[in-house]
């Protein structure tokens, strides 16, 4: 197969934990890869290849978007799947928020889906293909109190990405959303792994693994679009 051919994924948030572990498994199975972070180029894991590029930048500025995609482009030649995946979470009593909490957030967790979905989208319509996965989070629909500007960045992922499944249907432009429980990342690295695995009815915490798994599945799941997959051991079943 050759380079414009081959399968090409743009990842962000890809220095660390499911942006990672979702960069490796398509590396892995032949994917040509485009992975940003603010620092990803400092990565002890991923090094610039034929078919990896390593982009710096802040995902929720449209410059970074640009840039990112333009790159995929002129090195690849096709962009076939977006995981918008950058995000951080900051929980704090709701009015402890201060406004740099608030535009720090909503410019991660937002504002970053919104400036690089739209920049796929001509290059996806010119293919007649793509797909783009949102990161959201079960929290948005079983939220917990001291987190909610997690629940207000996050809840509005599975509406946005259903009416963009319908608005770019005709274009075979699929969007799909994967919302984790509590994953095994540095985003919980100080946690308290007993009571967060006690979240979930399943009584673990998530792993890389689980999430990337949800995602590939989504990718090779062509017939599925406007859906969004709840990998948090069973916790949007209720509490
Ligand atoms: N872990 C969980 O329990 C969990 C649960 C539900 C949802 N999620 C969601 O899953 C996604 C991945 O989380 P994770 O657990 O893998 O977190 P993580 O290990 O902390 O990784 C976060 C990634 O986002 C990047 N990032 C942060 N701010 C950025 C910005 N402004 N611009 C570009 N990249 C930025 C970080 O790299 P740099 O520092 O280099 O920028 C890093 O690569 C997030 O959207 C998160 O909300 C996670």
């Amino acid at each position: 197969m050759d380079q414009a051919e081959t399968p090409t994924a743009i990842v962000t948030g890809a220095s660390s934990g499911i942006g990672l572990g979702v960069t490796q498994a398509l590396l892995e199975r032949g994917w040509q890869v485009v992975a940003t972070s603010r620092a990803i180029r400092t990565s002890k894991e991923l090094k610039p290849a034929s078919n990896l590029v390593l982009i710096d930048g802040d995902a929720g500025k449209k410059e970074t978007a640009v840039k990112v995609v333009e790159t995929a482009i002129k090195h690849f030649g096709r962009i076939d799947l977006l995981v918008n995946n950058a995000g951080i979470y900051v929980p704090k009593a709701f009015t402890d928020y201060t406004e740099e909490d608030y535009n720090l957030v909503m410019n991660t967790n937002v504002a970053s889906f919104f400036y690089m979905t739209q920049q796929v989208i001509p290059q996806m319509k010119k293919q007649d293909a793509g797909h783009v996965v949102d990161i959201s989070a079960v929290i948005a629909d079983q939220p917990s109190s001291g987190a909610v500007l997690a629940v207000l960045s996050k809840s509005p992922m599975p509406a946005v990405s259903k009416a963009l499944a319908l608005e770019y249907a005709a274009n075979n432009i699929r969007f799909n959303t994967v919302s984790p429980g509590v994953v095994d990342t540095p985003m919980h690295a100080g946690g308290n792994r007993e009571a967060m695995a006690k979240f979930h009815p399943l009584n673990r915490v998530g792993e890389v693994s689980d999430i990337v798994d949800a995602i590939l599945y989504l990718q090779n799941a062509t017939f599925v679009t406007g859906e969004n997959i709840h990998v948090d051991g069973g916790v949007h079943a209720g509490r």
